[in-house]
């Protein structure tokens, strides 16, 4: 019956809520833990995803990013759900979920029920993004908001009472390794210079020991990492190659 189906795909019982943090608690985490390096998935090795969390877990990350690409927002395609579940399953860790997909609107409680603790979507993907990042905050999730490096930060202004994270991205999305655009240095520092802003700091796209130090004396919060991470010899050095150039440049609190 699948072929014709008209009706939308109605998800299995199995995604029953996850037990999950409070959001405020998830927040808290992050927030006494920044600068902290957050290793994006996207270039882990999935046929042994439980072996690759338990890696960079152990190597003391406080966060786990999951970038979800749905093939129309971004030309390219990973996973959803499914992925976050199996996460879930595995991992005690905040799930950090990168929504670079159209319509977020139609996913987000799925992406919470399967264990999101943060779901982040794009300002190029939603005409007004305030009501959808209030229903995720009743969601029980941190509420994010990406920016690209084109999109100026104006073009959000008026949500960012409605966020808990404000991602400044520092490549297009949709790839991993990828170049390091510095256009996202500007916005992190404008974004720390705003003294009323509650919300976690991200940075995403092309960090690597050259570049996550400019990214932490900016004032970035959460530091995604991807290839410098995954398509290293070693997590655990690399992420504490990472934290340390962050820590020995971020600026005191
Ligand atoms: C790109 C993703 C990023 C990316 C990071 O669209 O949002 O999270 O995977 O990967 P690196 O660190 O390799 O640029
Ligand atoms: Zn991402």
């Amino acid at each position: 019956m699948l072929p014709g189906r008209s009706a939308p795909l109605h998800l299995p019982p199995q995604y029953a809520m996850a037990t999950r943090l409070d959001r405020k608690e998830v927040f808290a985490r992050l927030r006494a833990a920044s600068p902290a390096v957050n290793p994006s998935i996207l270039f882990c090795d999935f046929s042994n995803l439980a072996r690759e969390i338990r890696r960079v877990e152990e190597a003391g990350v406080p966060v786990l990013h999951i970038d979800v690409m749905d093939g129309h927002f971004v030309p390219n395609l990973t996973f959803g759900m499914p992925i976050v579940k199996a996460a879930r399953s595995v991992t005690d860790l905040p799930l950090d979920v990168h929504l670079m997909i159209e319509r977020p609107d139609r996913y987000v409680q799925q992406f919470r029920d399967a264990g999101a603790d943060s779901m982040t979507i794009h300002a190029e993907a939603v005409e007004d993004p305030r009501p959808l990042l209030d229903h995720i905050r009743r969601l029980g999730a941190l509420a994010g908001l990406a920016v690209n490096p084109p999109t100026p930060l104006a073009k959000i202004e008026a949500c960012l009472p409605h966020c808990d994270l404000v991602l400044a991205m520092s490549v297009m999305p949709g790839f991993g390794g990828q170049e390091f655009d510095p256009v996202a240095l500007e916005k992190i520092r404008e974004l720390r210079a705003r003294r009323e802003l509650d919300a976690l700091i991200e940075v995403d796209g092309g960090i690597n020991h050259e570049t996550v130090g400019a990214c932490a004396e900016a004032g970035a919060d959460l530091l995604v990492a991807g290839a410098a991470i995954f398509c290293s010899d070693d997590y655990a050095a690399a992420i504490h190659d990472l934290a340390s150039l962050a820590a020995a440049s971020a600026p005191a609190r």
